[in-house]
């Protein structure tokens, strides 16, 4: 929320600016939005009128757009059905293996991304919106309109007039109205062109995230113009200091007033500044001020403690801006000897790389879903996100701000080499300083913020050429913000045949950290020759989710690990897909189409817990014991998958048809010794030793009923699990991730369907098509599962299960009320939930 609340207030704040009230939702935690000025940031998110593909002279100020489509942003149209030709029935075109190649949003022959953008269609399309011209515009004041995301390539005209063009689809960027605002009504068109072959992953298409009109008097504080440090942290005191731009747009210099002060979680003012500056004319000037504060509550992973700065700029004894920015009062330190440390107190990063879209709503920035996204994690054992690869929304930093999650802020995935013909490598030199210096400013103030990191694998990283780059990279980076590392993730040169490990050293030349990825044979050598370097997985693969977290456990110089992924993607399609082969196992490359999903993450796409996840609360000392049977795999062949493929396992002891068929069934524990139980009787015993990595297979014939592990430690219990054997499906059961929803279009529940049996107890492998009706005062944003390979619309209210369950996301239509979910399938009748909408 700081970032753009830097651009906030008015020309007149009244005295009463200090009054905001909390945060209730996205908009509201604007302070121009929350009552007393309306005028000095507007949300700028409703009735756009939008049209899929492109089309002649749109940009124009009288082009009739009146039969364009009115939505509001967020928005991305990659996620949503493609228009359907009249011909093709109800839409969908088939093979011959009876797979439709054009379904939902998905066109294998028309996605130019293919399955690195998981078969879905970028193209061209456009939007337009009217608005009137803002009313407190003063003479010397400033209108921008501030876009926090558009993929890709956009261009942007009022009434006509061509304002610019901005192509990386991450980085948020404003343009200055005021020359072109003319009486009502104005019209801004914009040109969206996400074209080609540009990402490795689903970027999604469109004006992704908010818009916001900014109106700001002749004395103003800028987007942004705030940045806060906490240089001094201890238990007794600490100091908060501001660096405040004030930009004058008079024509004269101006006398300015800057009032500070900074509230605690409960309003109460726990210090103040107040400092004055003489603004020159046209142009910006920055003063430092100092808030001391005594007994600090300090921000951390396990309290996540926010203070708030209220700042107050007043000309001739008037306020004439405000603005207010988050506070965590941290510090972080760094190195070879002690680790990280934040407060003082050491701490491993528990880390997992993750892509920035919603799953089923595509990269739809809807701040609920943004902020589950961390909750999830969270819940399962993540302390740390490496924003792979790419800025993050703003929404996705403040959740990481409130719920203490550690974030690896990343700007780019290429610099001048080309990984896909289209991506950014077109833009990088002219580009990546306006580019990287938007994520820092926008981000700096985010406690949660603890490095920056330049690249991921870019091709030229150990080059003489690469190395220049990094070095400026990382200058630059420095600049703006001296208290953070810089770092980059580096890996082995897959992408250079005929060189080594050692010939990619060089480029830890410009990092601050070391990001190793897939790299964590070579800890123990490197730290030999360069026992300064601090290392990290800045990616590892799930299947090595012990090895490498006993390096971490074990070494100093290793601050974390991320996982690739955190969670199931969308795009690189089949990254993490076990496979089975005839024979030994043999690995085959990417599956082709249908695979939409990367598959390899710990959460699926719908936010559940995969096996593997399950299996690191073992490595991370969360769980003593866990169990997962593997699908059976035919005789004669043999189950494949690279790293990040985890195998084709289920937590369940249901296989209906496998009688008497030998299962495998695997215990993961840090004790000692894993017995196996089946209905009652003992199956199976077995002692482990560090080479078993945690893990004990047994081999156990198929019969219903339950099937139990115990794990030991030195003879005695430390923990147990089993499965019992579902009956028929019986019925569809509801539940949701909560009851109740805010009337704001920011907020969303997300309801799960599962089949259950007469028990109530879930099948763990049931496929039933369900559809949904939703009444009242909510409407469905997005249905799915969590199959990498079901191509289906995301926006058709019917979703078939996939390991028993499918979503529907609720979100509110605006108003207050009650909401009714249903879902119904033909076999097992009709379940009913009641939400709230306050
Ligand atoms: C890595 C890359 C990631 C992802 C992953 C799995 O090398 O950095 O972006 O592509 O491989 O395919």
């Amino acid at each position: 929320m700081q970032a753009m609340a830097a651009v906030a207030a008015s020309a007149v704040a009244p005295p009463s600016a200090f009054a905001v009230g909390p945060e209730k939702d996205a908009e509201d935690s604007w302070p121009g939005a929350s009552g007393q000025n309306r005028e000095r940031l507007q949300a700028f998110n409703e009735n756009w009128r939008f049209h899929r593909g492109d089309i002649e002279g749109a940009e124009a100020a009288d082009f009739v757009d009146s039969d364009w489509r009115l939505l509001d942003v967020p928005h991305d149209w990659s996620i949503e059905d493609l228009p359907r030709d009249g011909d093709s029935g109800i839409g969908t075109i088939w093979t011959d293996a009876a797979i439709p190649v054009r379904t939902g949003p998905f066109d294998m022959y028309a996605s130019e991304g293919e399955g690195a953008t998981g078969w879905m269609v970028g193209g061209v399309g456009w939007y337009r919106k009217k608005f009137r011209s803002p009313q407190s515009l003063s003479p010397g004041g400033k209108t921008e309109l501030r876009f926090e995301g558009v993929y890709m390539n956009c261009d942007v005209w009022l009434n006509g007039a061509h304002l610019g063009n901005h192509p990386y689809g991450y980085t948020e960027f404003a343009f200055d109205l005021t020359p072109h605002l003319r009486a009502d009504p104005n019209t801004i068109a914009v040109r969206v062109n996400n074209a080609g072959r540009n990402s490795r992953w689903y970027s999604g298409s469109g004006i992704f995230r908010k818009v916001w009109l900014s109106v700001a008097g002749e004395l103003r504080i800028p987007a942004h113009g705030i940045y806060v440090t906490t240089p001094e942290v201890a238990a007794d005191t600490a100091l908060v200091n501001l660096a405040i731009t004030v930009e004058n747009g008079a024509a004269g210099a101006r006398d300015a007033r800057i009032r500070t002060r900074l509230l605690d979680a409960a309003g109460v003012v726990a210090g103040v500044s107040d400092v004055t500056l003489t603004a020159a004319a046209g142009a910006t000037s920055t003063i430092a001020c100092a808030v001391r504060l005594q007994s600090p509550r300090l921000w951390s992973p396990q309290i996540p403690y926010l203070y708030r700065a209220e700042v107050v700029l007043e000309a001739d004894g008037k306020a004439v801006d405000f603005t207010s920015v988050p506070v965590g009062v941290r510090r972080i330190e760094i190195d070879a000897t002690q680790g990280l440390r934040i407060n003082g107190e050491k701490v491993k990063l528990h880390g997992g790389c993750v892509h920035h879209d919603n799953g089923p709503l595509g990269s739809k920035c809807i701040p609920r879903a943004e902020e589950r996204r961390v909750e999830l994690l969270k819940a399962n054992g993540f302390n740390a996100i490496r924003t792979s690869h790419n800025p993050p929304s703003r929404d996705f930093l403040d959740a990481c701000d409130r719920q203490g999650m550690l974030v690896v802020d990343e700007a780019f995935d290429c610099w001048e080499a080309v990984k896909n013909p289209d991506d950014y490598h077109l833009y990088f030199d002219e580009w990546w300083r306006r580019d990287l210096e938007s994520m820092i400013l926008r981000d700096r103030n985010h406690p949660c913020v603890i490095l920056w990191s330049i690249g991921n694998e870019v091709n030229e990283r150990a080059e003489p050429r690469g190395i220049e780059i990094g070095k400026d990279l990382q200058a630059f980076v420095h600049q703006l913000d001296p208290t953070r590392k810089v770092t980059a993730a580096i890996t082995a040169p897959y992408d250079h045949p005929n060189l080594t490990w050692q010939d990619m050293q060089p480029a830890f030349t410009y990092l601050d950290v070391g990001g190793y990825n897939y790299q964590i044979a070579d800890y123990e050598n490197d730290h030999k020759k360069y026992p300064e370097r601090i290392m990290f997985g800045t990616e590892s693969f799930p299947t090595q989710a012990f090895a490498v977290w006993r390096a971490v456990e074990s070494e100093s110089w290793v601050i974390g690990d991320f996982v690739w992924t955190a969670m199931d993607y969308l795009g690189e399609a089949g990254v993490g897909r076990a496979g089975i082969s005839r024979g030994p196992a043999r690995f085959g490359g990417l599956p082709a189409y249908p695979w939409f999903n990367a598959f390899c993450g710990d959460i699926d796409l719908i936010g559940d817990k995969k096996p593997q996840s399950y299996f690191r609360d073992v490595a991370w000392r969360r769980s003593k014991v866990e169990m997962a049977v593997q699908r059976p795999v035919p005789k004669g062949w043999t189950e494949h998958g690279s790293g990040w493929a985890w195998g084709d396992e289920l937590r369940s002891w249901t296989w209906a048809g496998f009688e008497d068929t030998p299962m495998t069934v695997r215990v993961y524990t840090r004790g000692d010794q894993a017995k196996v139980f089946l209905n009652g009787k003992e199956v199976g015993s077995k002692d482990l030793t560090e080479q078993d990595a945690l893990k004990a297979e047994f081999t156990v014939p198929y019969a219903p009923g339950e099937l139990k592990a115990v794990a030991f430690e030195n003879g005695r219990e430390i923990g147990s699990i089993s499965f019992r054997t579902a009956g028929k499906a019986h019925k569809l059961k509801m539940s949701a991730d909560r009851p109740k929803m805010r009337a704001s279009r920011d907020d969303l529940i997300y309801v799960t369907t599962t089949v259950v049996d007469d028990k109530d107890q879930m099948l763990p492998d049931a496929v039933v098509r369900v559809s949904f009706t939703v009444s009242g005062a909510g409407e469905i944003a997005a249905v799915g599962n969590a199959n990498p390979k079901d191509v289906a619309s995301f926006q058709h209210p019917q979703r078939n299960t996939f390991h028993g369950r499918c979503l529907a996301i609720v979100r509110p239509t605006g108003k207050a009320g009650g909401v009714e979910v249903r879902a119904e399938s033909p076999e097992l009748g009709s379940a009913t939930l009641r939400l709230d909408v306050m």
